[in-house]
């Protein structure tokens, strides 16, 4: 709880900064989800009911409520990336990592999801891990990160 606790003292207790706050915190936590405890600090946090906390988390694809692997691979798929062979880039991951869109690994280090623009158009085909926007991707570049993303496991 207390990263969850530094990130809510950024913010001032009003509603309107709930999304903000989901996004940050997901992102910083491990497993990249929100827990049903963090959904109690946070609606208490903010004065808003828990129900509309998970409502807001339901709703938006970026946010979870189900664990995730340590690094979350989310492959663009909207019309610059499809037509600049995305499809080959995901075909590589779900070849390499053995799981589809919305699984996870076993040994829990990647989770693999299909996306919307990452605002690297110009640079397609893309995909992020975690923070890190990966551009101009072949099959052989994604073998590549994704070793070296194991490696960094040892
Ligand atoms: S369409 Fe893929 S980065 Fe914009």
């Amino acid at each position: 709880m207390i990263l969850l606790n530094e990130i809510l003292s950024k913010y001032p207790k009003e509603q309107e900064y709930l999304i903000e706050i989901l996004l940050e915190y997901q992102t910083s936590k491990k497993n990249h989800y929100i827990s049903s405890e963090d959904v109690a600090s946070i609606s208490k946090y903010l004065g808003v009911p828990e129900s509309q906390v998970c409502s807001v988390i339901s709703f938006y694809s970026l946010l979870s409520m189900k664990p995730k692997g340590k690094y979350v691979i989310q492959v663009c798929h909207d019309v610059p990336c499809f037509v600049n062979d995305s499809t080959s880039i995901y075909d590589k991951l779900v070849e390499i990592l053995e799981i589809n869109d919305g699984e996870t690994t076993k040994d829990n280090l990647f989770t693999l999801e299909i996306t919307e623009c990452l605002g690297r158009c110009n640079e397609a085909p893309a995909m992020r891990v975690n923070n890190l926007v990966y551009v101009s991707l072949t099959p052989a570049k994604v073998e590549k990160i994704i070793n070296d993303l194991r490696g960094e496991k040892k």
